[in-house]
Protein backbone atom coordinates (compact mmCIF):
# COMPACT_ATOMS: atom_id res chain seq x y z
CA UNK A 1 0.00 0.00 0.00
CA UNK A 2 1.24 3.65 -0.83
CA UNK A 3 -0.09 6.87 0.61
CA UNK A 4 -0.97 9.10 -2.01
CA UNK A 5 -1.91 12.54 -1.49
CA UNK A 6 -4.69 14.03 -3.25
CA UNK A 7 -5.87 17.51 -2.69
CA UNK A 8 -5.60 18.22 1.03
CA UNK A 9 -6.69 14.29 1.81
CA UNK A 10 -4.61 11.59 1.97
CA UNK A 11 -5.50 8.10 -0.13
CA UNK A 12 -4.21 4.76 0.67
CA UNK A 13 -3.45 2.81 -2.80
CA UNK A 14 -3.13 -0.52 -3.62
CA UNK A 15 -4.54 -3.46 -5.28
CA UNK A 16 -7.43 -4.99 -4.90
CA UNK A 17 -6.13 -7.40 -2.40
CA UNK A 18 -4.86 -4.75 0.04
CA UNK A 19 -7.32 -2.61 -0.24
CA UNK A 20 -9.70 -5.57 1.33
CA UNK A 21 -6.86 -6.49 4.03
CA UNK A 22 -5.66 -3.11 5.25
CA UNK A 23 -9.68 -2.31 5.59
CA UNK A 24 -10.80 -5.76 7.05
CA UNK A 25 -7.52 -5.13 9.33
CA UNK A 26 -9.21 -1.41 10.79
CA UNK A 27 -12.47 -3.41 10.99
CA UNK A 28 -11.61 -6.36 12.69
CA UNK A 29 -9.44 -4.16 15.15
CA UNK A 30 -12.97 -2.06 15.95
CA UNK A 31 -14.75 -4.91 16.57
CA UNK A 32 -12.64 -7.12 19.09
CA UNK A 33 -11.62 -3.72 20.87
CA UNK A 34 -14.95 -3.44 21.12
CA UNK A 35 -15.98 -6.90 22.14
CA UNK A 36 -13.16 -6.62 24.57
CA UNK A 37 -14.85 -3.85 26.17
CA UNK A 38 -18.20 -5.53 26.51
CA UNK A 39 -19.53 -3.26 23.78
CA UNK A 40 -21.44 -3.28 20.58
CA UNK A 41 -19.54 -1.77 16.92
CA UNK A 42 -21.87 -0.08 15.52
CA UNK A 43 -21.08 -0.32 11.35
CA UNK A 44 -23.10 1.72 8.49
CA UNK A 45 -22.22 -1.04 5.71
CA UNK A 46 -22.67 -0.26 1.86
CA UNK A 47 -23.74 -2.52 -0.96
CA UNK A 48 -22.52 -2.50 -4.71
CA UNK A 49 -19.39 -3.82 -6.51
CA UNK A 50 -16.68 -2.03 -4.90
CA UNK A 51 -17.32 -3.91 -1.11
CA UNK A 52 -17.74 -7.54 -2.12
CA UNK A 53 -13.76 -8.61 -2.15
CA UNK A 54 -14.10 -6.79 1.23
CA UNK A 55 -16.86 -8.49 2.27
CA UNK A 56 -15.31 -11.81 1.00
CA UNK A 57 -12.54 -11.49 3.00
CA UNK A 58 -14.04 -10.54 6.20
CA UNK A 59 -16.67 -13.89 5.27
CA UNK A 60 -12.75 -15.71 5.73
CA UNK A 61 -11.56 -14.62 8.49
CA UNK A 62 -14.84 -15.47 10.37
CA UNK A 63 -14.66 -18.87 8.45
CA UNK A 64 -10.70 -19.15 9.27
CA UNK A 65 -9.34 -17.49 12.12
CA UNK A 66 -13.18 -17.00 14.24
CA UNK A 67 -13.91 -12.95 13.80
CA UNK A 68 -16.96 -12.87 15.51
CA UNK A 69 -19.54 -10.45 14.29
CA UNK A 70 -21.71 -10.90 17.67
CA UNK A 71 -20.74 -7.85 19.27
CA UNK A 72 -21.60 -5.90 15.61
CA UNK A 73 -24.57 -3.83 14.81
CA UNK A 74 -25.30 -2.91 11.21
CA UNK A 75 -27.03 -0.15 9.32
CA UNK A 76 -27.36 0.07 6.07
CA UNK A 77 -26.59 3.32 3.66
CA UNK A 78 -29.61 2.92 1.72
CA UNK A 79 -32.62 0.87 -0.08
CA UNK A 80 -34.58 1.08 -3.21
CA UNK A 81 -38.08 2.23 -2.86
CA UNK A 82 -40.84 -0.62 -3.34
CA UNK A 83 -38.64 -3.78 -3.65
CA UNK A 84 -39.27 -6.10 -0.81
CA UNK A 85 -36.49 -7.67 1.48
CA UNK A 86 -37.26 -11.31 -0.79
CA UNK A 87 -36.55 -9.41 -4.58
CA UNK A 88 -32.83 -10.55 -5.33
CA UNK A 89 -31.68 -7.00 -6.19
CA UNK A 90 -33.14 -5.35 -3.22
CA UNK A 91 -30.04 -4.39 -0.74
CA UNK A 92 -31.89 -6.25 2.14
CA UNK A 93 -31.29 -9.50 0.04
CA UNK A 94 -27.66 -8.55 -1.51
CA UNK A 95 -26.26 -7.67 1.99
CA UNK A 96 -27.47 -11.14 3.27
CA UNK A 97 -25.97 -12.82 0.40
CA UNK A 98 -22.79 -11.01 0.14
CA UNK A 99 -21.93 -11.16 4.29
CA UNK A 100 -24.84 -11.65 6.90
CA UNK A 101 -25.65 -14.81 5.88
CA UNK A 102 -21.88 -16.33 5.95
CA UNK A 103 -20.91 -14.90 9.11
CA UNK A 104 -22.62 -14.86 12.83
CA UNK A 105 -24.20 -11.67 13.39
CA UNK A 106 -27.39 -11.55 15.53
CA UNK A 107 -30.17 -10.65 12.75
CA UNK A 108 -31.65 -8.86 15.19
CA UNK A 109 -28.85 -6.17 14.78
CA UNK A 110 -29.47 -6.14 11.02
CA UNK A 111 -30.94 -2.53 9.91
CA UNK A 112 -32.03 -2.06 6.52
CA UNK A 113 -33.59 1.90 5.50
CA UNK A 114 -37.68 0.61 4.88
CA UNK A 115 -38.31 -0.10 0.98
CA UNK A 116 -42.20 -0.35 1.24
CA UNK A 117 -44.06 2.49 3.56
CA UNK A 118 -46.98 4.50 3.10
CA UNK A 119 -45.40 7.37 4.48
CA UNK A 120 -42.09 8.28 3.66
CA UNK A 121 -41.03 10.48 5.68
CA UNK A 122 -42.24 8.49 9.15
CA UNK A 123 -40.14 5.72 7.53
CA UNK A 124 -37.28 7.47 7.37
CA UNK A 125 -37.69 9.33 10.65
CA UNK A 126 -37.57 6.21 12.25
CA UNK A 127 -34.44 5.01 10.68
CA UNK A 128 -32.49 7.78 10.99
CA UNK A 129 -34.02 7.02 15.06
CA UNK A 130 -32.91 3.71 15.44
CA UNK A 131 -29.34 4.99 14.13
CA UNK A 132 -29.65 7.62 16.79
CA UNK A 133 -30.73 5.41 19.79
CA UNK A 134 -27.88 2.89 19.09
CA UNK A 135 -25.54 6.04 19.66
CA UNK A 136 -24.33 6.50 15.96
CA UNK A 137 -22.14 4.92 13.90
CA UNK A 138 -18.46 4.40 14.82
CA UNK A 139 -17.87 3.15 11.77
CA UNK A 140 -19.16 3.69 8.35
CA UNK A 141 -18.32 2.14 4.60
CA UNK A 142 -18.93 4.16 1.62
CA UNK A 143 -18.33 3.57 -2.37
CA UNK A 144 -18.99 6.32 -4.56
CA UNK A 145 -21.27 6.69 -7.27
CA UNK A 146 -20.22 8.24 -11.02
CA UNK A 147 -21.51 11.60 -10.37
CA UNK A 148 -20.45 11.21 -6.39
CA UNK A 149 -23.06 10.44 -4.42
CA UNK A 150 -22.44 8.73 -0.99
CA UNK A 151 -25.29 6.41 -0.44
CA UNK A 152 -28.36 7.98 -2.35
CA UNK A 153 -27.10 11.50 -1.79
CA UNK A 154 -26.97 12.92 -5.24
CA UNK A 155 -26.46 16.01 -6.73
CA UNK A 156 -27.58 18.65 -4.85
CA UNK A 157 -27.67 17.00 -1.41
CA UNK A 158 -27.08 19.40 1.13
CA UNK A 159 -24.55 19.00 3.71
CA UNK A 160 -27.58 18.59 6.37
CA UNK A 161 -29.48 16.45 4.79
CA UNK A 162 -30.63 13.86 7.31
CA UNK A 163 -32.12 10.29 6.70
CA UNK A 164 -35.00 10.94 3.16
CA UNK A 165 -36.43 9.56 0.76
CA UNK A 166 -34.78 10.89 -2.48
CA UNK A 167 -35.08 10.59 -6.49
CA UNK A 168 -32.64 8.32 -8.19
CA UNK A 169 -30.00 10.52 -10.27
CA UNK A 170 -30.24 9.72 -14.20
CA UNK A 171 -26.71 8.33 -14.31
CA UNK A 172 -27.52 6.23 -11.43
CA UNK A 173 -30.16 4.30 -12.80
CA UNK A 174 -28.32 3.73 -16.12
CA UNK A 175 -25.42 2.69 -13.77
CA UNK A 176 -27.92 0.30 -12.29
CA UNK A 177 -30.03 -0.58 -15.33
CA UNK A 178 -27.32 -4.07 -16.36
CA UNK A 179 -28.09 -5.74 -12.96
CA UNK A 180 -32.11 -4.95 -13.60
CA UNK A 181 -31.94 -6.35 -16.88
CA UNK A 182 -32.98 -3.10 -18.13
CA UNK A 183 -32.91 0.62 -17.40
CA UNK A 184 -36.95 0.53 -16.99
CA UNK A 185 -36.58 -1.90 -14.06
CA UNK A 186 -34.19 0.08 -12.37
CA UNK A 187 -36.28 1.59 -8.98
CA UNK A 188 -36.78 5.80 -9.63
CA UNK A 189 -36.78 6.51 -6.02
CA UNK A 190 -34.78 4.91 -2.07
CA UNK A 191 -35.03 5.50 1.44
CA UNK A 192 -30.95 7.19 1.81
CA UNK A 193 -29.19 7.95 5.32
CA UNK A 194 -28.26 11.72 4.46
CA UNK A 195 -24.90 13.35 4.34
CA UNK A 196 -25.11 14.96 7.65
CA UNK A 197 -26.04 11.61 8.71
CA UNK A 198 -22.76 10.14 7.12
CA UNK A 199 -20.59 12.90 8.64
CA UNK A 200 -21.47 12.22 12.37
CA UNK A 201 -20.03 8.87 11.79
CA UNK A 202 -17.01 8.99 13.86
CA UNK A 203 -14.84 7.17 11.33
CA UNK A 204 -15.31 7.28 7.50
CA UNK A 205 -14.16 4.47 4.86
CA UNK A 206 -14.36 5.06 1.23
CA UNK A 207 -13.52 2.44 -1.16
CA UNK A 208 -13.37 3.03 -4.47
CA UNK A 209 -11.98 0.71 -7.81
CA UNK A 210 -11.71 1.23 -11.24
CA UNK A 211 -10.83 3.49 -13.90
CA UNK A 212 -14.59 5.05 -14.09
CA UNK A 213 -14.19 6.27 -10.93
CA UNK A 214 -10.76 8.56 -11.24
CA UNK A 215 -12.81 11.77 -12.10
CA UNK A 216 -15.20 11.46 -9.39
CA UNK A 217 -12.67 10.35 -6.98
CA UNK A 218 -10.36 13.27 -8.04
CA UNK A 219 -13.11 15.62 -7.80
CA UNK A 220 -14.47 14.03 -4.60
CA UNK A 221 -10.96 14.61 -3.08
CA UNK A 222 -9.39 17.52 -4.37
CA UNK A 223 -12.57 19.73 -5.71
CA UNK A 224 -14.09 22.49 -4.13
CA UNK A 225 -16.89 21.54 -1.19
CA UNK A 226 -20.34 21.33 -1.77
CA UNK A 227 -23.32 19.73 -2.95
CA UNK A 228 -22.68 19.61 -6.49
CA UNK A 229 -20.46 16.58 -5.45
CA UNK A 230 -21.96 15.65 -2.11
CA UNK A 231 -18.64 13.11 -1.49
CA UNK A 232 -16.34 16.02 -1.59
CA UNK A 233 -18.27 17.14 2.17
CA UNK A 234 -16.01 14.16 3.19
CA UNK A 235 -13.49 16.63 2.98
CA UNK A 236 -14.35 18.43 6.21
CA UNK A 237 -14.66 15.05 8.32
CA UNK A 238 -11.48 14.85 9.74
CA UNK A 239 -11.47 11.01 10.21
CA UNK A 240 -11.69 9.68 6.70
CA UNK A 241 -9.76 6.76 5.09
CA UNK A 242 -9.70 7.16 1.10
CA UNK A 243 -9.22 3.54 0.30
CA UNK A 244 -8.42 3.65 -4.21
CA UNK A 245 -7.26 0.88 -6.44
CA UNK A 246 -4.05 2.09 -8.84
CA UNK A 247 -6.70 3.01 -11.55
CA UNK A 248 -9.04 4.88 -9.03
CA UNK A 249 -6.14 7.06 -7.77
CA UNK A 250 -4.41 7.91 -11.06
CA UNK A 251 -5.09 11.38 -11.65
CA UNK A 252 -7.26 11.85 -14.54
CA UNK A 253 -4.81 14.40 -15.63
CA UNK A 254 -2.33 11.88 -16.95
CA UNK A 255 -4.75 9.51 -18.67
CA UNK A 256 -6.03 10.03 -21.96
CA UNK A 257 -9.77 9.58 -22.45
P1 LIG B 1 -20.38 0.44 -6.99
O1 LIG B 1 -21.41 1.56 -6.51
O2 LIG B 1 -19.66 -0.02 -5.78
O3 LIG B 1 -21.23 -0.64 -7.58
O4 LIG B 1 -19.47 1.10 -7.97
C1 LIG B 1 -20.94 2.57 -5.69
C2 LIG B 1 -22.02 3.61 -5.45
O5 LIG B 1 -22.87 3.85 -6.35
O6 LIG B 1 -22.03 4.21 -4.38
Amino acid sequence: MKKVKIGTQTAQVGDTDELSQAVADELQALIQSRAAEGKMAVLGLATGKTPLPLYAELIRRHRDEGLSFKNVVSFNLDEYEGLGRDHERSYWAEMWKNLFDHVDIDPANVAVPPSIYDDAEEAALGYGKQIWDAGGIDWQLLGIGGEGHIGFNEKGSAATSLTRRVKLAQKTIEDAAKSFGGEENVPTHAITMGVETILRARRIVLMARGVAKQKIVYRAMAGEVGSEVPASFLQEHGNVGWFLDYDAARSPKNVRN
